[in-house]
C-alpha cells in the first residue's frame, strides 16, 4: 500500500523526468522556459510570429510587421525644396535628387521585366513638365536620337547614313523612337534605358533626377504623338491610355492669379506637388 505522502512525490518525479525530455524521432522534446532559447522580440518589417510570445495576439503581432504610414509632413525623397519647372514658387530652389530606388538589374532578363512591370508615368502630363522634358531631351538625348525622336541626331547626321557612310562621329544607329514598336512599348522600356543605357548607349541615371527622367519620357511620348498627329499635352492625350493629362487645374504657376474656385495660384502649385509625391512613391 502506497502511503499518502508518496503520491505527490511520484507525481513530481514523473513531471521532473518528462519536463526535459530529449528530442528524437518524431518528438520535438519539451522545453523549460522556451523564451530563453526563442526570442520573442520581433524583427521590424518581418513577420516572424512565435506562438510563445506573450504580449499580443497573432493579429497584433502581424500588424507590427506591416510597413507604417509615414508621419504627417513627411517629404518624399527628392521633394525637399522647389521642384517646379520654373523655380518660381517659394522655398529653397534646387534640383531634386535622383535617389529613388530602382529594383531592376542591368541584364536582359531584368530589362524585359522592367518593360513588363513599369507601366505608368508617375507624373501627370503638364505643360511645364513637357517644357522641362524637352529641354533635357535636347541636351541629353537629341544629339543621338534626333530633335524629333527619329534617331537622326546631330552626331548621326554627320555620318550620313543614307549613303551607308559609317565614317561619321557616332558609329551605331540610335533607336528611332517613332517606330510603332517603340510607340507601343511600355514606359518601362524608356525608364530602363535611361537608367542603364543599352549596348553603345550609356546610362543617364547620374545626369537626370527621378522626376527629370519621367519628364524626358513625357517629351518622347509627345514627339511620338506629334508624328501621328495625335495630342499629348496637359489637356489631352490621344496617344495612349496610360499617361494622364493633368487637366486645366494644374495650369501654372508664377502669376499670382485666382482661379475659378477662388484658390490662389500658389496653393494650387503646392497641391500638385503633393500629388506627385503620392503617385511616385507607392
Ligand atoms: C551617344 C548617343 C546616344 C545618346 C546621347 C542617347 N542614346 Fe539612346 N540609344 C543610342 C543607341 C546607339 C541606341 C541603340 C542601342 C541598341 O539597341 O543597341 C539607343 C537606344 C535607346 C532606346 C531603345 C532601347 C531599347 O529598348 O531598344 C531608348 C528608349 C533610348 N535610347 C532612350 C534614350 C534617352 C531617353 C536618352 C537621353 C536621356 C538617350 N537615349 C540618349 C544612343 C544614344
Amino acid at each position: 500500500m502506497i502511503k499518502k505522502i508518496t503520491v505527490p512525490f511520484i507525481f513530481a518525479a514523473l513531471l521532473y523526468l518528462s519536463a526535459c525530455q530529449q528530442p528524437g524521432g518524431n518528438v520535438t522534446g519539451s522545453e523549460y522556459m522556451p523564451d530563453m532559447s526563442h526570442s520573442i522580440a520581433y524583427e521590424a518589417n518581418y513577420y516572424n510570429y512565435y506562438y510563445n510570445n506573450t504580449w499580443g495576439t497573432e493579429d497584433e503581432y502581424y500588424a507590427y510587421a506591416v510597413p507604417r504610414e509615414p508621419v504627417n509632413g513627411t517629404i518624399p525623397r527628392g521633394y525637399a525644396g522647389n521642384t517646379n519647372a520654373n523655380n518660381t514658387s517659394s522655398g529653397i530652389g534646387f534640383t531634386p535628387n535622383g535617389s529613388v530606388p530602382y529594383y531592376y538589374e542591368d541584364t536582359e532578363e531584368e530589362r524585359v521585366r522592367a518593360i513588363a512591370e513599369i507601366i505608368d508615368n508617375p507624373y501627370q502630363i503638364t505643360d511645364a513638365g513637357l517644357a522641362t522634358g524637352k529641354e533635357l531631351y535636347t541636351i541629353f538625348c537629341g544629339i543621338c536620337h534626333g530633335e524629333n525622336g527619329d534617331g537622326l541626331g546631330y552626331l548621326v547626321r554627320d555620318a550620313d547614313p543614307a549613303k551607308f557612310d559609317e565614317g561619321g562621329k557616332y558609329p551605331v544607329q540610335p533607336a528611332n523612337m517613332l517606330l510603332e514598336e517603340f510607340i507601343n512599348s511600355s514606359n518601362g522600356r524608356y525608364y530602363h534605358s535611361i537608367m542603364y543605357g543599352k549596348n553603345m548607349m550609356g546610362g543617364y541615371s547620374d545626369k537626370l533626377s527621378y522626376e527629370e527622367r519621367w519628364q524626358v519620357i513625357h517629351h518622347i511620348r509627345s514627339l511620338q504623338a506629334k508624328s501621328l498627329s495625335l495630342a499629348y499635352s496637359q489637356l489631352e492625350n490621344t496617344l495612349n491610355t496610360v499617361d494622364i493629362p493633368a487637366g486645366e487645374m494644374a495650369v501654372h504657376i508664377e502669376e499670382d492669379h485666382m482661379d475659378e474656385a477662388g484658390h490662389e495660384g500658389g496653393d494650387e502649385d503646392h497641391g500638385s506637388h503633393d500629388e506627385h509625391g503620392d503617385n511616385s512613391h507607392h
